[in-house]
């Protein structure tokens, strides 16, 4: 059956010095804490090969927040999936709303991104969701199914079992907004139908669909209750050990 997992997403935030601690206090909670999910956190290429140092990972997994859309070669400040898989990464954030809006990522870029991730034995935790005029419009079913189906479709059912998804409605991200606990259900609910329509009921039992947005120790417990939320991608409450933890014992 399918995982329970919470991953933090650093984003750009901490010097290597603060990650470098940020990841140890982590690491410290998790030893003394009984979680009933597995653990991640997706922290600044710089800091990957430190971090995974400072970890164990039979307790705490480790991802990056993006990888590049080519193999290798005249690629000027991009990072690989094989660069991030030497680190000792084993999972990459691919597609977050930030990327697709701040740095033109399409669902093409995407897909190239998803094969070279899973290439390179990377678990990609793939970001979808809509903005709040599409919420406000209706369309966000539409615009969600669309994402999915144009980066994630052309995958064989076995490489579409090895992604983890993460919905994350832009309007709730960094906001302080957070979806209800029913908006998450019924967009969950709706995903995992997508896949079911195309993958079979199996595969969509078994794949890990994480809420994103604004999700914090107050009503972790809430979005993580309902059947198809299984588990949260954690921005602003994963930068300190003590709203992460609180987060990840929610379970
Ligand atoms: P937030 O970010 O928790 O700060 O809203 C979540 C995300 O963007 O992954």
């Amino acid at each position: 059956m399918r995982k329970n997992i919470v991953a933090g997403n650093w984003k750009m935030n901490t010097t290597l010095q603060e990650g470098i601690k940020l990841a140890e206090d982590v690491n410290e909670a998790l030893k003394t804490a009984t979680p009933k999910c597995d653990i991640v956190i997706c922290v600044p290429f710089t800091h990957l090969a430190s971090v995974n140092n400072v970890i164990d990972k039979n307790i705490l997994g480790l991802g990056a927040e993006n990888c590049a859309d080519h193999v290798k070669g005249a690629y000027t400040g991009e990072v690989s999936a094989a660069m991030v898989a030497s680190t000792g990464a084993t999972h990459v954030i691919l597609g977050h709303s930030e990327r697709r809006q701040y740095y033109g990522e399409t669902a093409e870029i995407l897909k190239e991104k998803v094969n070279l991730a899973l290439a390179n034995n990377l678990t990609p935790i793939f970001c979808i969701g809509e903005v709040l005029e599409q919420r406000e419009d209706g369309s966000y079913f539409d615009v969600v199914k669309a994402q999915i189906e144009g980066s994630l479709f052309e995958l064989s059912a076995e490489d579409f079992g090895k992604i983890v998804l993460a919905y994350e409605p832009v309007w709730a991200i960094g906001t302080g907004k957070t979806a209800t606990d029913d908006q998450a259900e019924e967009m969950h609910a709706f995903i995992r139908g997508v896949i079911a329509d195309k993958y079979g009921k199996e595969v969509a039992d078994n794949t890990s669909i994480l809420y994103g947005g604004s999700c914090k120790p107050s009503n972790a417990a809430a979005l993580f209750a309902k059947p198809n939320v299984d588990g949260g991608l954690i921005g602003g409450a994963a930068l300190e050990a003590e709203s992460f933890m609180g987060i990840v014992t929610a379970f």
